[in-house]
């Protein structure tokens, strides 16, 4: 695409007043990522040769959440004395480079990739000095407008200094300019505060390159949503459903039924397959995959996990780092924890929890347990009120049941322990040694009964 070198800087300095929060803003999450992972990851579709935050306001805890991206490179503004005093700041690793800036906003994370390369090639294909990314909204209040002297971009100017014509303007600077390096460092440099917040505006620049007659170009936004700059919570929750709805639109397109999209909760990397049906008030999060014809009922929430095609989860699960085969049913109100594998047909009922465990195929645990660092084979039946006692106050323990073992109900099995082949628990026992294949394992005396006890305990009292 581009033949000149490419260089990205994100400005994250600023305070984000608005967010009246003790984190730093852009970490907030939009759809449930982080909103400068979005910026991050836009940027990287470019193949930049550097990217470079400019960070200050909260920058310990800033570096700390993107700790996962190695090849940024940070320089500090402080203070923050504007957004054209935030790029300045950058002529310490990029002034001596060549070839093009793009500039991103870390609050404005809608923008996509394809649209910053169609920046590119404008600014590129025009030779200007700047480009400046645009869009008619209408709802300006709050944004820079361009001012267009016939037809030309001539100024940007904010709201604050703004005149009453001039805020009648429709449309509006994004925050994101394309600059050719050669005189933009010498261009800010000579930047002045003179306005109503007393600031270095980056935005005075396309005056200063318009009176040196250098050629500033603008390219016009199709979706203006793309360009909402996030300052508030309330514009956080909107970006968020701009994300979420057209992920569910995107998946409604490919064959999926989503009951009701408005409260429906599907993250940006979650995959989805053919006639799965997913009900009201349901959360896929992080890197999940469903297979087809899937059904996902109400108020289940399910973050990184696998699930294959025709597995149905029952209302209010909860499952987490979790695969499923083929066929898999769980819930309602079922705990599926990290590194638990469901094989071919298994069955998990409700209030059972399931931590690190492997079950093979065909095997049920229709009730109330728990079963935790477990290997269980193929047909194998876990009766109500089954725990693994696989903790044994020092570390974890594994348990073992084999394929087409019975475990009575309300048993404990504590690890490690092996319940082999076909083998019987007998309900309410607590297992301590192995049990081999085939047998019956019981604990507890014989029962004795005690005749005409009621009675005479009722003349006591
Ligand atoms: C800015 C633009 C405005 C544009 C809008 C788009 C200026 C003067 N105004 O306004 O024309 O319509 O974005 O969203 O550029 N920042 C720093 N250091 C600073 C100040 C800001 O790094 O000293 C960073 C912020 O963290 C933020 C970005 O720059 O990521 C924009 O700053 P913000 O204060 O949000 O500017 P707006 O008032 O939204
Ligand atoms: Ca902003």
């Amino acid at each position: 695409m581009s033949s000149s070198d490419l260089h990205i800087v994100i400005l994250a300095a600023g305070k984000g007043t608005r967010m009246k929060s003790v984190r730093p803003k852009v970490l907030h999450a939009v759809a449930g990522r982080p909103m400068i992972e979005y910026v991050l990851r836009a940027a990287a579709g470019l193949k930049p040769t550097t990217t470079t935050l400019v960070v200050g306001h909260m920058k310990e805890l800033l570096k700390q959440g993107l700790a996962a991206h190695p090849v940024l490179s940070y320089v500090t503004q402080e203070p923050q004395l504007g957004t054209g005093h935030a790029l300045l700041q950058t002529a310490s690793v990029l002034e001596s480079r060549t070839g093009i800036l793009l500039l991103l906003s870390g609050d404005v994370p809608l923008l996509r990739g394809h649209t910053l390369a169609g920046l590119l090639e404008k600014h590129e294909g025009s030779g200007a000095a700047a480009t400046v990314l645009t869009a008619f909204v209408e709802q300006p209040y709050g944004y820079g407008r361009i001012v267009r002297l016939r037809g030309k971009i001539s100024r940007i100017v904010e709201e604050r200094d703004a005149s009453p014509a001039q805020r009648k303007i429709k449309e509006i600077n994004s925050g994101v300019f394309a600059f050719s390096l050669g005189p933009l460092y010498d261009a800010l440099r000579g930047l002045a505060a003179a306005n109503a917040q007393g600031e270095y505006y980056l935005t005075d620049l396309v005056a200063a390159y318009r009176r040196q007659k250098r050629a500033v170009e603008t390219v016009v936004l199709d979706d203006p949503d793309e360009i909402r700059g996030i300052n508030s919570r309330s514009e956080l929750a909107e970006a968020s459903r701009i994300v979420r709805q057209k992920k569910n639109e995107e998946l409604m397109a490919a064959g999926v039924t989503i009951e009701d999209p408005a409260t429906t909760y599907i993250g940006d990397d979650v995959a989805v397959g053919a006639d799965t049906v997913i009900h009201p008030g349901v959360h896929l999060e992080g890197r999940t995959e469903i297979g087809a014809a899937c059904e996902i009922h109400s108020g289940t929430r399910i973050i990184n996990s696998v699930l294959a095609d025709r597995v149905t989860i029952q209302n209010s699960c909860v499952i987490n780092g979790a695969r499923m085969a083929p066929g898999v049913t769980v819930g309602p109100f079922a705990h599926i924890r990290p590194e638990t594998e469901l094989r071919e047909n298994v069955h998990i009922g409700n209030f059972v929890e399931l931590k690190k465990s492997v079950v093979g195929a065909g095997t049920k645990a229709g009730h109330l347990s728990y079963l935790g660092d477990a290997t269980i084979g193929e047909n194998v039946n876990i009766g109500a009120g089954t725990i693994t006692c696989n903790y044994d106050g020092e570390k974890k323990q594994q348990t073992v049941i084999q394929d087409g073992a019975f475990i009575g109900s309300d048993s404990q099995l504590v690890a490690p322990v092996t319940i082999g082949r076909r083998a019987y628990v007998g309900s309410g026992t607590t297992v301590r040694e192995d049990v081999p294949a085939g047998s019956l394992a019981v604990s507890g005396g014989k029962q004795r009964n005690i005749e005409g006890w009621k009675d005479k305990k009722r003349g006591k009292t």
